[in-house]
């Protein structure tokens, strides 16, 4: 393993989120969606780290539990020192300068109603960042390192197209110069050729800025040309990780050796089995017992239905939670 200390490492992360009846809260809880399940990982400062899974898999409430966006049930999210999880919103402020989020669809977390220039500019006014003058030069500043024009500053966000809207929403993570940024799905909506041109700009920003990225999505082609490493996640727990090209070259997991069957390109090039799954991806309302795969492996034993198998680094950087990898 490496020496180097984590930028940011998560440990045994929870969420699960309270399910009622068909009478609300009168009814009591019912039950649980435990939709992340005990997921630790370490992020290296500069790298990008990409966590792929199905719909549902838990990728945005692992991104939005470690920012605090939702509150965790258990577990530890360390940054500089200190848990985020445990800290107040007020103490968790300090932090949230150093971790932005940039989302799917970016219109949801920007206000229809502010110019351009004033969306970009607002973080800098409510910290009382600089005067007027050098706040409008730092937007501007910005607008051109994401590829929009000057003339964007004067305009809403609705009058720009998906992929403009999709730098604004990476212009306006940037704004407090932030260390880390976590990615939900950002080119998800975008057609293929707009996808590259987004995910060029946050690689040349990632390298100029020092950057780090935790880049969530379900799209293993995405995933591949983004990351450094991996973690592929099933149920809300991550059952494989690795560099990206150890991962890639050999995946252990016969999940992930069948995300990777449904694409392609990767059959004929690398892959040296197909694994295709069986049935649904059970409801994370009752979760399967044992390995939560096991219902859809097709080479589950008997020690699958019954045991929880752990992460365990079978090659250099390279883990696996299955019982049946050696
Ligand atoms: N606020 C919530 N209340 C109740 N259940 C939730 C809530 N948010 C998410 N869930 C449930 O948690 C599970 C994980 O959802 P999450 O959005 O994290 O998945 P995802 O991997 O990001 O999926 P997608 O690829 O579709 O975005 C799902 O079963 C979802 O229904
Ligand atoms: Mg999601």
């Amino acid at each position: 393993m490496r020496n180097e200390q984590p930028i940011l490492e998560v440990i045994s992360l929870e969420k699960k989120f309270p399910v009622y009846g068909a009478f609300g809260k009168i009814g009591g809880t019912k039950a649980y969606v435990n939709a992340v399940k005990n997921v630790s990982l370490k992020v290296y400062e500069g790298e990008t780290y990409g966590l792929v899974g199905e719909s549902g898999s838990g990728k945005s409430t692992t991104g939005r539990t470690i920012l605090g966006l939702t509150e965790a049930t258990s577990g530890q999210v360390l940054y500089q020192g200190h848990n985020l999880v445990e800290l107040s919103k007020k103490e968790l402020r300090k932090f949230r300068r150093d971790l932005q989020m940039v989302f799917q669809d970016p219109f949801s977390s920007l206000d229809p109603r502010q110019k351009i220039g004033d969306l970009l500019e607002e973080p800098l006014i409510i910290h009382r960042l600089g005067e007027k003058k050098e706040r409008q030069q730092k937007v501007f500043q910005l607008l051109k390192k994401v590829g929009l024009q000057p003339e964007h500053y004067f305009r809403y966000s609705h009058e720009l197209s998906g992929g403009q809207r999709q730098r604004l929403g990476i212009a306006r993570a940037l704004i407090m110069n932030p260390k880390i940024i976590i990615c939900d799905e950002p080119v998800s909506a975008l057609d293929v050729s707009i996808q590259s041109q987004i995910l060029n700009i946050l690689k040349e920003l990632q390298g100029e800025l020092k950057l780090t990225l935790l880049f969530i999505t379900h799209d293993i082609s995405v995933v591949r040309y983004i990351s450094d490493r991996v973690g592929i996640m099933y149920l809300g727990t991550i059952v494989e990780e690795g560099m990206t090209d150890d991962l890639f070259a050999r995946p252990l997991h016969p999940y992930t050796k069948a995300l990777f069957s449904a694409v392609p390109d990767f059959l004929k090039k690398s892959l040296k089995e197909r694994v295709i799954l069986k049935g649904e991806i059970p409801s994370p309302l009752n979760p399967p017992s044992g390995c939560l795969f096991h219902t859809r492996c097709p080479y589950a034993t008997e020690r699958c239905r019954n045991e929880i198998p752990v992460m365990r680094e079978v090659e250099s950087e390279h883990s696996v939670a299955c019982h049946l990898v050696e």
